[in-house]
């Protein structure tokens, strides 16, 4: 592919692995919408969109834009790395790598395992899971937030719902972050293939309990996918599994991110944190507007099928695209100070946050069920929460996510 990379395009400073775009994005993306909003990244090897507008068109157009590729940062595996993934048992595709129709079929069987009403009648089970986390932690006075809970809960709440076997979820939520980081992160030659046997750990994992739970259905979210897949052109058990992985892997990582840079936020503002220990009922806007300003899902890929034009920008057959979802909810012409948090507004601002379009996250609501309740939980029971000063906030080498890697936090018991 010929590039011209000599005019000036933010493409030509884009690292999105660099120290300083890790710590601060947002600063380059404000640019880039001005400057250049649709560029090519030579470090990437993709095209990157940045406003709202275009990030639509994108994520709407499945007939000139498509999921199905193996890993945005392929290129960067050793042929070792790409021999053990090529080891993998399952040999189907998980929704978030189908186009429609397949994509369709899918959707319908797990969107009824994960719709909004049955998430609704978990909110016991999550809350009781909270519960023990924080009953834990209480006693000691400081901790860093995120291994301590924001890591943990969203394992037991994935954990509890596929009715894995507690002694199993350190192991499970290992493999899955050695999977997320080799697909999304930039990691050293030396060290991948060590996460890539984590991934195919994983993979057997789940195809070993989808053929245990077809053998012997249970209360749990991989039955029901077993059973609602029963009167489509069945799922079939590799399907099963690789929806599964996908589950672990999207519902974890995300989720983890998202609870530290709320807890972050807010308790960089006392003003804010006490508002919500004195105002519970304002949680869900909150949350919204985190979502909106630091989604933990920055960006997702798609692939052009043909030559296309965005943003008056010629897009070549088979480039990949990384549309900025973090960029586009702080877009000028979507939101107004959309660099600015303020979860009153009104109306409340729409975000990218959960994607759009037919790939939409399946997950939402079990999220923001999450994120509610341990939000409500923490200003309950741990109102005199404040963060340990003189931190520096660590964020990980990732594509397509962000948030803080630790968070040291202390209250009084
Ligand atoms: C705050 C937490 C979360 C965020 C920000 C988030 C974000 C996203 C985004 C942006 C997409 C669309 C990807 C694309 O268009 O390429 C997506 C898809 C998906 N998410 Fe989430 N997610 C979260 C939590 C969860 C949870 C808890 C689960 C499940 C337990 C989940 C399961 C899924 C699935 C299955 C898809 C694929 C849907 C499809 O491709 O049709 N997510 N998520």
């Amino acid at each position: 592919m010929q590039v011209d990379t000599t005019r000036r395009d933010p493409g030509n400073e884009y690292d999105p692995f660099s120290e300083e775009h890790r710590a601060d994005p947002h600063a380059f993306f404000e640019r880039a919408r001005g400057e250049a909003p649709v560029f090519y990244s030579p470090v990437l090897e993709a095209w990157v969109v940045t406003r709202h507008q275009e990030a639509v068109a994108v994520l709407k157009d499945h007939e000139r834009f498509s999921v199905a590729f193996h890993s945005a940062v392929a290129s960067r595996h050793t042929p070792e790395t790409l021999a053990i993934l090529g080891e993998s048992p399952i040999t189907g595709r998980a929704l978030v790598r189908l186009d429609p129709p397949e994509l369709t079929r899918h959707r319908k069987i797990l969107s009824r395992t994960l719709s909004a009403q049955r998430t609704a009648t978990l909110e016991a089970r999550v809350r009781r899971l909270s519960m023990r986390l924080i009953d834990d932690l209480r006693p000691l006075g400081r901790a860093d937030f995120v291994t301590s809970f924001a890591r943990p809960f969203p394992g037991l709440v994935i954990g509890s719902l596929l009715d894995l076997p507690e002694a199993d979820f350190p192991r499970v939520a290992a493999w899955s972050g050695a999977r997320t980081a080799l697909m999304y992160g930039e990691v050293p030659p030396e060290e991948q293939p060590a996460l890539a046997r984590g991934s195919l750990a994983l993979e057997h994992y789940v195809l070993d309990l989808v053929e245990r739970r077809r053998q012997e259905l249970g209360d749990d979210l991989t039955s029901d996918l077993i059973r609602a897949s029963g009167d489509e052109a069945a799922m079939t058990t590799m399907e099963a599994a690789a929806t599964l992985r996908m589950l672990i892997d999207g519902g974890y990582q995300t989720t983890t991110l998202v609870l530290g840079s709320t807890v972050l936020r807010l308790l960089s503002d006392r003003r804010l944190w006490e508002e919500v220990v004195t105002h519970p009922d304002r949680i869900p806007a909150v949350i919204e507007e985190e979502l909106r300003l630091d989604g933990p899902a920055t960006s997702t890929m798609r692939r052009a099928k043909q030559r296309v034009e965005v943003g008056g920008v010629s897009i070549p057959d088979g480039a990949l695209v990384q549309v900025m979802l973090s960029s586009a909810n702080r877009d000028e012409a979507h939101c107004p100070n959309g660099e600015t948090y303020d979860h009153t507004r009104e109306p409340a601002a729409q975000h990218l946050s959960f994607g759009f379009g037919a790939h939409f996250c399946i997950g939402a609501s079990l999220a923001r069920l999450e994120m509610r309740i341990a939000l409500e939980q923490l200003a309950e029971r741990l109102p005199s929460l404040r963060l340990t000063p003189a931190q520096t906030v660590p964020y990980g080498k990732s594509l397509l996510m962000r948030g803080p890697g630790r968070l040291l936090v202390e209250w009084d018991d």
